[in-house]
């Protein structure tokens, strides 16, 4: 196998092109019930490139050892490649130092290791919390956990028609009790972009932490965690073409230096004894038990392939996918859109006349189409707009306006039909 395996791909291209681009994506090349496949549920988890694909399959071929503690070439290898991701996801955030990444499983467990350590050793009965009604569920049920535990109170900014956020109810609702501003960059269910350094700004001079979640965001553009100075930052890799189950946790070092360990076990600590545990420097404090390795490995070389590709040159082309299809489906008599607002990206959520989304998404799948249907994680977003759920299209950086005209006539197909 070895032979194989040393003839993989090490570098990416460089630059956007896009034949390339989809050409690195070899999933895309398949047909879906005699239709070319139209991937279009890039919110819920992004495709991934040959390249990374081929990274963990070297890992698990040549490298697969435990990392920080073996003495032996392979762990030596496999650690090198780990904590070499680490630096990839620090200057891909332009964080100031390896410290404040933290591997963690995902923008879900980020939030909850945010809200359980820093919050439940921080707040106290009255203290605010301040959410917006475009959270996903990730980024509300771990704060109302929070509040039961310490008897802090959520509040919630409204949104409006459009689906911005009301930045004058933000200004109302901060207040001195505010301890903590949790907010999504990009909604998942909208797409609408929140100004977040802004908010970071009138946050801070209120004395409240900023948590960002930048799930939906760091496909799109480009995130400079030292630029917004946020305080806590958290990122999924699937949504940025890496694998599942393996995200970062970026913490401004002062406070992940004062915040208690999340979780116990193997390589958060420096010394046990029956006595007394103390535990390890950052950010190996939050990374309790063999982490996802390949994983961690994984998201390098997806880091990797956008940096390559540039977000700058991703984000234009989404911009005009995005545009493109919009004006689209403009056509459609009865379509609606939901979440128009002026600054949005990569996110088409619609109902079309009053049908449900499922049986949409349903006869899309019949062209090919892969779309997402349903609350998407985000209820309180659906129960403003008085629906049901939505369907939504959700765009990558391998989609293209072929790809809208045929997610268009496959929507009118679907119209006749549940009309
Ligand atoms: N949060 C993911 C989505 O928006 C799963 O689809």
């Amino acid at each position: 196998m070895s032979a194989d395996v040393s003839a993989l791909r090490t570098v990416v291209p460089q630059g956007f092109e896009i034949g390339r681009v989809r050409g690195d994506f070899p999933i895309l090349q398949q047909e879906v019930h005699g239709h070319p496949l139209i991937y279009l549920d890039n919110g819920a988890t992004t495709q991934k490139p040959a390249v990374v694909v081929e990274t963990l399959e070297r890992y698990y071929y040549l490298d697969n050892a435990n990392v920080h503690r073996g003495v032996h070439e392979l762990s030596e290898r496999a650690t090198e490649a780990y904590e070499g991701s680490r630096d990839k996801l620090r200057r891909f955030l332009n964080a100031r130092d390896t410290a404040e990444i933290v591997f963690t499983r995902g923008t879900t467990e980020s939030i909850n290791l945010v809200a359980q350590s820093y919050g439940r050793s921080s707040l106290q009965p009255g203290d605010e919390i301040l959410v917006t009604e475009m959270e996903h569920h990730s980024n509300i049920v771990p704060w109302q956990m929070l509040c039961e535990q310490t008897g802090a109170e959520l509040k919630v900014v409204p949104i409006n028609e459009a689906g911005e956020l009301k930045l004058d109810e933000f200004e109302r609702l901060l207040n001195e009790r505010t301890a903590i501003v949790a907010v999504v960059h990009v909604s998942n269910a909208l797409g609408s972009i929140n100004p977040v350094k802004k908010l970071i700004r009138q946050a801070h001079a209120m004395g409240a932490v900023v948590l960002v979640d930048g799930a939906q965001a760091v496909a799109h553009i480009q995130v400079d965690v030292q630029d917004l100075d946020c305080d806590f930052y958290a990122l999924s890799a699937h949504k940025v073409y890496g694998p599942t189950g393996i995200g970062v946790l970026y913490g401004k070092e002062s406070l992940l230096n004062a915040m208690p360990p999340y979780q116990g076990g193997g390589d958060m600590i420096e010394h046990v004894s029956f006595d007394k545990t103390t535990f390890n420097v950052l950010p190996y404090k939050f990374e309790a038990g063999t982490p996802n390795i390949a994983g961690a490995i994984g998201m390098g070389a997806a880091i990797d392939y956008v940096m390559a590709t540039g977000l700058g040159a991703i984000s234009a082309h989404e911009r005009g996918i995005l545009q493109y299809a919009t004006q689209r489906v403009a056509e459609i008599d009865g379509l609606r859109i939901i979440g128009t607002a002026e600054l949005k990206c990569s996110i088409l959520s619609f109902m079309l006349d009053q049908h449900h989304p499922t049986d949409v998404g349903t006869l899309l799948n019949y062209h090919g189409v892969a779309i997402r249907t349903g609350h998407h994680c985000a209820m309180p977003v659906m129960q403003h707009f008085g629906v049901p759920g939505t369907a939504r299209a959700s765009f990558g950086m391998y989609n293209t306006r072929e790809d809208v005209d045929i997610f268009v006539e496959a929507l009118k197909k679907a119209k006749d039909v549940l009309s």
